[in-house]
């Protein structure tokens, strides 16, 4: 893990021709016959709102901060797998890991036969997770660790109601769609197929929100058959908002005289990427539940959800209750998950990210003062929001940037925001150099 300017990984973007080259164009039409038009079709529209070219870049290889493109562009990633790939692509600490694990055991038997790394992982996850005593079930994706901590709300309270926020995302599997506030459409054509007892409450933006979204989840919580109140301590696919001080403790309380469980999706802001292990708990809010996901395994797909020894003792029943699968807990991705905690945790990553994260908005927002398209520049860590005049102009300069070697990815409730999520590693004169190419890339946009 290195974080030196210009060594490999850490070099600034070089676009030899302009993205989508011929060869990215060539795969991406390939890929676009063979995949479920799910993504085609969504970029078809993405073109259209935006008058900018939407053909994709097909991906190669990566080290470090730099993604290259099937035509050898080299790019700085500020997505970073979604927010996954914490230390970076191809980092040392997890590549010697997966090879030494790949060597030994590549698959376990889950619940049956474990493996030992499965159990090294669940020794450093218990250090993080809501106490005393902290027990964990692992799962692969965090649509995993929400469904994982949905059934346990319903295991320890009897209840099936859930209360989430509008613009919340958390996953796409049944149990976590029913709660996505983010979009309706994303679960409207199955409606039917979905938990019908979920309640949105408006998430806070700034203070004067606190009492509406209180109020909200009050009356929400009213019926008595809510088990679970699911939150992203900062709301992220929905715009990097953080919630003012004090929302998340209010919640809890809320919560709790209700008899419901407070459930922390920390998919997006933990393992160090908004600064902290757990974003919720660094601010002195301990939820009973906490999923993590994305960055636990640097890269690879695994996900945790943690709870007390109290709440977890629900799943331990005279009539046999699963919840297993066959992936979940594999030895490979537990080796990886064990190689970043113990990077982000032994390298300082957390804090690093909130340092640093702390300096590129600063510098986000001298290089974009004045900038008509700009609303807002917010988030923590290295989880970072920029949010602009629209979507059409989020996707428009989302592709400008492109065209620099920047990636970036849209996010909130209307496509209006670019989200900043690179490794937590990176060299910061690349940071600098990203702030600049966003104000000359939202410059170019803007009409004469
Ligand atoms: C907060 C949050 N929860 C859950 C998820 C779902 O994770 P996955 O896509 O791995 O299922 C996401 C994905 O973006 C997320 O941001």
């Amino acid at each position: 893990v290195s974080f030196a300017h210009g060594a490999a990984g850490d070099e600034p973007p070089l676009v030899r021709v302009r993205p989508a080259g011929p060869r990215s164009a060539e795969l991406a039409a390939r890929l676009a016959e063979l995949e479920c038009p799910a993504f085609g079709h969504r970029r078809e529209q993405r073109a259209r709102a935006s008058g900018a070219e939407m053909t994709p870049i097909v991906l190669t290889r990566a080290v470090g901060s730099n993604v290259h493109d099937a035509d050898d562009n080299r790019y700085v990633d500020l997505v970073a797998g979604f927010g996954a790939v914490v230390l970076g692509h191809g980092a040392a600490p997890i590549a010697r890991a997966v090879a030494e694990q790949a060597g030994r055991l590549v698959q376990g038997l889950g619940d049956v036969y474990a493996s030992d790394t499965k159990l090294a992982l669940l020794e450093r996850l218990a250090r993080l997770g809501p106490g005393p005593r902290t027990r964990v079930l692992l799962g692969q994706s965090g649509a995993d660790a929400l469904t994982a901590a949905i059934k346990t709300a319903a295991l320890v309270t009897g209840r099936a109601g859930i209360v989430a926020f509008e613009g919340a995302y958390h996953g796409l599997g049944y149990a976590p769609l029913a709660a996505c506030g983010l979009r309706e459409s994303y679960r409207a054509p199955f409606a039917a197929q979905l938990n019908p007892t979920v309640r949105y409450a408006p998430y806070p933006r700034d203070e004067a929100d606190v009492s509406r979204a209180l109020d909200a989840v009050e009356a929400a919580l009213r019926p008595g058959d809510v088990g679970a109140v699911i939150v992203e301590p900062i709301l992220g696919r929905g715009g990097c908002v953080v919630p003012p001080p004090g929302f998340l403790a209010a919640l809890r309380g809320a919560a709790h005289r209700a008899g419901a469980l407070l459930v922390a999706d920390e998919v997006w802001t933990g393992v160090g990427r908004s600064g902290a292990m757990a974003y919720a708990a660094s601010i002195g809010v301990e939820a009973d539940v906490l999923c993590l996901g994305k960055a636990l395994g640097g890269g690879l797909p695994i996900s945790a959800c943690l709870a007390s020894e109290a709440i977890m003792g629900a799943w331990a029943r005279e009539a046999e209750v699963v919840h297993t699968s066959t992936h979940a807990g594999a030895p490979l991705a537990c080796a990886a998950a064990v190689a970043t905690l113990d990077a982000v945790t032994g390298e300082g990553l957390a804090a690093r990210a909130a340092e640093v994260g702390a300096r590129f908005q600063a510098r986000l927002r001298a290089a974009l003062a004045g900038a008509a398209a700009v609303v807002d520049v917010r988030g923590a860590g290295l989880m970072i929001g920029v949010e602009l005049a629209s979507g059409a102009t989020a996707l428009a300069a989302g592709r400008a940037m492109l065209e620099r070697g920047y990636l970036v990815l849209g996010g909130g409730t209307r496509g209006e925001v670019l989200t900043l999520t690179p490794p937590l590693t990176i060299a910061e004169p690349l940071l600098d150099a990203a702030a600049d190419a966003l104000a000359e890339s939202l410059r170019d946009l803007a009409p004469a």
